[in-house]
């Protein structure tokens, strides 16, 4: 059984990025699953305090939701992000998830990681409404190659237009069997 962590890091409630986590974790229902969201758990800003460096496990000073979860994000086998665009980037709960991470950059370490598990899975799921469809996905490709700093080798990037025809369902092809 794999440890898959979904991450909503929409503000929305009810929006489409908790429609895609809720489809994925319904399609995933055999393996463990964790949904962490954003909008419900407290998650401070990376301080650049620089106090996790030079370690060879995960450890943050700040006292919130996002330090617990370090030890699953170290464990899970596979992580998704599904975020909104806004003003053509991923939303900013979704950036403070990926930078409060630096608890496991190591630079000398394979893939600049000191996860215990690496060869992770990784992807990135943007909804949006109007971008153009290519640029934003090649953006959401760059993005989530920097999933690496936390072990991930694998990673796909998931960035469609949404439609009230297809909904968050057109998001969901070949994602589950990815993962
Ligand atoms: C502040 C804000 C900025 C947005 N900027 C963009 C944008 O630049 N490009 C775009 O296509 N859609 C943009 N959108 C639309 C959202 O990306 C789209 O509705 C998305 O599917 C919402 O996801 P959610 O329901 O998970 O929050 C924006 C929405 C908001 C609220």
């Amino acid at each position: 059984m794999k440890k898959i962590l979904l991450v909503d890091a929409s503000p929305r409630v009810n929006g489409n990025s908790e429609s895609i986590v809720n489809m994925l974790a319904e399609d995933l229902k055999d393996q463990e699953v964790v949904v962490y969201k954003m909008r419900e758990t407290t998650n401070n800003f990376c301080l650049a305090c620089g106090a996790c460096q030079g370690k060879d496990s995960q450890s943050c000073v700040q006292k919130d939701d996002y330090t617990n979860l370090l030890p699953v994000i170290d464990e899970c086998d596979s992580i998704v992000i599904a975020t909104p665009i806004y003003n053509q980037q991923i939303c900013s709960m979704a950036k403070l998830f990926i930078e409060r991470w630096y608890p496991f950059f190591k630079f000398d370490a394979p893939l600049m990681s000191n996860t215990s598990k690496p060869g992770k899975k990784g992807a990135l799921v943007c909804s949006f409404w109007g971008s153009p469809v290519d640029v934003t996905e090649k953006y959401a490709e760059w993005t989530v190659s920097g999933f690496s700093q936390m072990g991930c080798d694998n990673t796909k990037a998931v960035a469609e237009y949404i439609s009230e025809k297809t909904g968050a369902a057109g998001f969901l092809q070949n994602i589950t069997a990815e993962i």
